[in-house]
């Protein structure tokens, strides 16, 4: 199956609150999503959609939520793929063999996306702070993206109210609630997201920028 990319990058980043959309926001000497655009050529993966917020050069125009930008995407990529990868803008530090990983895991799923196991104990609160229940650890993973789907049945995921889409916090639950078999990839810890002026300070030093410790 040959595979494509959406690399969705229209968010405006206010939990960042850099002034500007996230994903051009510079690190480590260039905007934020160069970063991920060279994991996914390692990767081999050259055909890539970028989907930027409305009126941004550079892509097509993303939408209001996070899963109607990766429609846009969708409804703009070129026949002849098979298969489409996912990946957030926000995770630059993703490395190509993660990519190749989750498109080997689509031989046996509709959606193979990345995931890291939860190290913390996981608790249920009520708005009163009253703790409900333990989770069980054990089976908990943190999702991420990249996420792989075989293309048909992500077109047909996103083809739904505009109300689904927003209530969609990934990608892949759109893929489960219509019965398909979604499975995780362990990914190793570097691939976090750039959500806080922290998150951002971390990447910096891990990519060897201005703010990296002194040799
Ligand atoms: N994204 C998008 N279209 C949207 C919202 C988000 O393409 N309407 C993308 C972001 O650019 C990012 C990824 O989805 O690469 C993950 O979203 P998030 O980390 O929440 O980024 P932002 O929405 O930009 O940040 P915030 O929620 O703090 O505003
Ligand atoms: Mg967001």
């Amino acid at each position: 199956m040959k595979a494509a990319a959406l690399l969705v990058a229209a968010g405006s980043g206010e939990r960042l609150g850099a002034g500007g959309p996230k994903a051009f926001v510079a690190l480590a000497g260039r905007p934020m999503l160069e970063w991920s655009l060279d994991a996914l050529h390692g990767a081999g993966l050259d055909e890539v959609v970028v989907v930027v917020p409305p009126g941004h050069p550079g892509g097509v125009p993303g939408g209001a939520t996070r899963s109607a930008s990766v429609r846009a995407g969708l409804d703009a990529l070129a026949p002849g793929f098979g298969a489409v990868v996912v990946h957030d803008a926000a995770r630059p530090l993703v490395e190509p063999a993660l990519f190749e990983r989750v498109l080997d895991a689509l031989a046996g799923a509709d959606a193979a996306v990345a995931a890291a196991r939860v190290s913390d104990t996981v608790k249920e609160a009520g708005e009163d702070g009253v703790v409900e229940r333990t989770l069980d650890r054990s089976r908990l993973w943190a999702i991420q993206t990249p996420q792989a789907f075989r293309r048909d049945v992500l077109e047909r995921a996103v083809a739904v109210s505009d109300a689904v889409l927003a209530a969609a916090t990934d990608d892949a639950w759109l893929v489960e609630r219509m019965g398909g078999r979604v499975v995780v990839v362990e990914a190793p810890a570097r691939n976090f997201k750039v959500t806080t002026p922290h998150d951002l300070r971390v990447a910096e030093s891990l990519l060897g920028g201005s703010d990296s410790m002194e040799p």
